[in-house]
């Protein structure tokens, strides 16, 4: 089959992952006879130095037009400054908006051969961790109406967070289908205790669980969410939160399974269509370096053969080939301990690319 992709490599250490992982994606292409092609696109801080905008028409039409999305990251020191009026992170949040990418999928799972990377202790992790955090994308605070004004001599600024039914039940449709494809389990994070538009994110949640009588569902009040996501992570199977508890209890997750370099996501809207990123940022420190690890961005495009695709043989061949290579010890910077062999950016895809043709 033939599949056409928007690539939009960003900024930071972005390029280098994705160049990465189109080469494992080629190596299925081979392998599956499928062809892949590449529309090569800009957006985030290196748009607006081209162009003046984060997000250029032209590349939401592109996008628009593809099958799907991979996108590596965006944003840097040079664009950091939170007061300009024009940021990279506008062009993600264009495109989550523009695309309608409302339900974002963030799997946390700790590969067993990275057990000694996860800052939790061993009696905490047991036979390890497989979260899925079910986030919703399009709306709540990041969304919501927002100004600023000076009031009295006194400045003030304000976000609002509000859900409306039909938001809140898509995505916890979403939560339970995907846990009725798992262990059965969702818990909903929320502020139910003092938030009104947690109290009907809550009802709903409830009324869509009638429809899936083999799901357990509980709550928890994202306090509570985020130590027990430390405390006993093996208590989770489907976590479904909003946009902004998404957020935070995503990155959380990702560190207790060893790095933030792990961790994949597909946003995802109607129609199989999506956009596929590592939850990492540009990490613009170490860009350029060649030492990022494109495991996250290579198990990105695994969850696109998956989701968009349909592909499940493909996708599944890419995620044993990953732990084919965690098994042999290969590990780039952020995930190595010792006895590991080091290996750089490139060196992890091309071990990758190995493990699928021996396959
Ligand atoms: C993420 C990021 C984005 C978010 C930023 C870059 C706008 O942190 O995808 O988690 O807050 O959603
Ligand atoms: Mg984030």
């Amino acid at each position: 089959m033939e599949y056409n992709i928007a690539v939009i490599p960003g900024d930071g250490i972005g390029p280098e992952v994705v160049d990465v992982s189109l080469g494992v994606l080629n190596k299925v292409a081979k392998k599956f006879n499928h062809k892949f092609n590449y529309n090569f696109l800009q957006a985030g801080g290196c748009a607006i130095d081209a162009e003046g905008v984060p997000l250029p028409e032209n590349t939401l039409k592109e996008c628009k037009k593809s099958d799907a999305v991979i996108l590596g990251a965006i944003g840097g020191f040079k664009w950091d400054n939170p007061e300009a009026k024009i940021r990279p992170e506008q062009a993600i949040l264009g495109l989550r908006a523009g695309l309608n990418l409302y339900c974002n999928l963030r799997p946390a799972i700790l590969s067993k051969w990275l057990k000694e990377v996860s800052p939790l202790k061993s009696s905490i992790i047991g036979e390890g961790i497989d979260i899925l955090v079910v986030r919703e994308l399009t709306g709540g605070i990041y969304f919501g109406e927002k100004g600023k004004a000076v009031v009295n001599g006194v400045e003030e600024a304000y976000d609002t967070l509000k859900y409306n039914e039909n938001e809140i039940r898509r995505i916890a449709k979403i939560a339970f289908e995907s846990a009725m494809k798992r262990n059965r389990k969702v818990t909903n994070i929320d502020k139910a205790n003092v938030l009104e538009s947690s109290r009907l994110w809550r009802r709903i949640v409830e009324e869509v669980a009638e429809e899936y009588s083999e799901v357990e569902l509980n709550h928890l009040y994202i306090d509570n969410g985020a130590m027990q996501l430390v405390k006993n992570p093996r208590q989770f199977d489907v976590i479904l939160t909003d946009n902004m508890f998404g957020d935070i209890l995503s990155d959380e997750a990702s560190m207790i399974t060893g790095s933030i370099g792990m961790l994949p996501s597909a946003s995802l809207g109607g129609n199989n269509f999506g956009l596929y990123e590592p939850i990492h940022g540009s990490a613009p420190d170490i860009a350029g370096k060649g030492i990022a690890n494109p495991l996250a961005t290579i198990l990105s495009v695994s969850m696109m053969l998956k989701y968009t695709f349909g592909l499940e043989k493909e996708s599944k061949v890419i995620e044993d080939a990953v732990s084919k290579v965690l098994e042999k010890g290969y590990r780039t910077l952020d995930i190595l301990s010792e006895g590991k062999i080091k290996v750089c950016t490139k060196e992890m895809g091309d071990m990758v690319i190995k493990e699928i043709g021996g396959m």
